[in-house]
């Protein structure tokens, strides 16, 4: 049976963890996989959610099956949380999945039955994962201009002239924010403008928001998002609890269809859970109960808010520091855009050789398409991370 499988592909995130595990310099600073760590070097639970999760364990009296559609409160709340307008609620579903990964399948084999002919567009770069996750379920992938390495921002204009030669009922993948693996994200007014073009072309946006809070603010960071659940009759959005409440391994994710009406949205519900049915069944119910808590408790919830925006402020301060150090070091100013960046990752515009001088001389570890995790980093890795980029330049 197995005798002519080839051997295994690494992913390029993943990999990087595990080598990274196994790496015994004492030098070594891990920027690879995309999860905070405090100035301790260390992924935190979160305040809020182990006051969160005692709860749970204190008030659950059974292990029986939650639903198809995970926990219905979760799914509430989850949903309010990216699109809390009631009108949009009416006429939107949200299904609890396993991680934010879960819920972009599920919605990529949604697609897959009902335009099995769609092709999905993702910016150029895009997360390492999504294109594989689109072509399991059968569809087409091609890419829309996206990142200006000489900048090392949106190239907007680019972005819109590909945008307008997408046609109707293809599917334009979209970060909702903190661009993985940018870090550059569209602008206010560039939301706007692929919007018109989504009315104009009819294509579908399909919006993946896994890093809600990290960027400028929960709120500000879901302005794409909201302006076009208002502004267009069908959109898909994928969101994630892995960040934002650093839930990484309990796997809690949401896929999100917001439709022309209630029954269109209920139709769509009843094929995802169809096809959930034939993969996983249900999702996961731990770390759902743990977000279900926290946000239906006004005291519980205002900590988690704050617990949030203290790991972004500590965020945009590594970055400007990290970008203070380089340019000292390099007398240049060519490491602006990492403060311009948003969320935890930045795009350095090197090579995979840099990238791999990086690891094997310095013990710093990112991934092959220049991107790194500030979010990894400590402030006592400021200086040598600085310098070993600068000596890669
Ligand atoms: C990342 O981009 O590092 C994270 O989203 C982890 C993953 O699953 O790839």
């Amino acid at each position: 049976m197995f005798s002519n499988l080839p051997a295994p592909v690494q992913d390029p995130i993943l990999s990087l963890s595990q080598a990274s595990r196994l790496d015994q310099r004492d030098t070594k600073v891990d920027l690879g996989i995309g999860v905070y760590k405090n100035s301790d070097g260390v992924t935190p639970v979160m305040q809020s959610v182990l006051q969160a999760q005692n709860i749970v364990l204190q008030q659950q009296t059974t292990k029986a099956y939650v639903g198809m559609a995970g926990d219905e409160e979760f799914n509430a709340a989850a949903l309010s949380l990216v699109l809390p307008d009631s009108a949009i609620a009416q006429r939107a579903t949200s299904i609890q999945t396993p991680g934010a990964s879960g819920g972009l399948r599920m919605l990529a084999e949604l697609i897959a039955f009902s335009h099995p002919n769609a092709t999905v567009w993702l910016s150029n770069p895009s997360y390492v994962n999504h294109q594989p996750v689109m072509e399991a379920a059968g569809l087409k992938v091609k890419h829309y201009r996206y990142f200006d390495v000489k900048t090392k921002q949106v190239d907007t204009a680019a972005m819109l002239d590909d945008l307008a030669k997408v046609k109707a009922k293809d599917v334009v993948l979209l970060h909702g924010c903190c661009h993985n693996p940018t870090g550059a994200d569209l602008s206010p007014e560039a939301w706007k403008q692929v919007t018109e073009l989504a009315h104009k072309q009819g294509f579908l946006p399909f919006i993946d928001i896994a890093y809600q809070g990290f960027g400028d603010g929960l709120e500000q960071d879901a302005f794409g998002v909201r302006y076009m659940a208002e502004h267009l009759p069908e959109l898909l959005v994928t969101s994630s609890c892995s960040k934002n409440f650093g839930l990484y391994r309990e796997r809690t994710g949401s896929a999100i269809i917001v439709a022309k009406n209630g029954t269109h949205a209920a139709n769509a519900r009843g094929k995802v859970l169809q096809i959930s049915r034939t993969s996983y069944t249900m999702p996961p119910a731990h770390g759902a109960s743990i977000v279900k808590t926290i946000l239906l408790d006004n005291d519980l919830k205002a900590a988690w808010f704050n617990e949030l925006e203290q790991m972004r402020l500590r965020l945009v301060s590594l970055r400007h520091n990290l970008c203070l150090e380089l340019e000292k070091r390099t007398q240049t100013n060519d490491f602006d855009f990492i403060k311009q960046h948003k969320g935890m990752f930045s795009v350095l515009g090197y090579t995979s050789e840099q990238m791999i001088r990086l690891r094997e001389e310095f013990a710093v570890y990112g991934v092959n398409d220049g991107r790194i995790n500030i979010a990894g980093l400590r402030e006592q890795d400021l200086n040598y991370v600085a310098s070993a980029i600068a000596k890669v330049r």
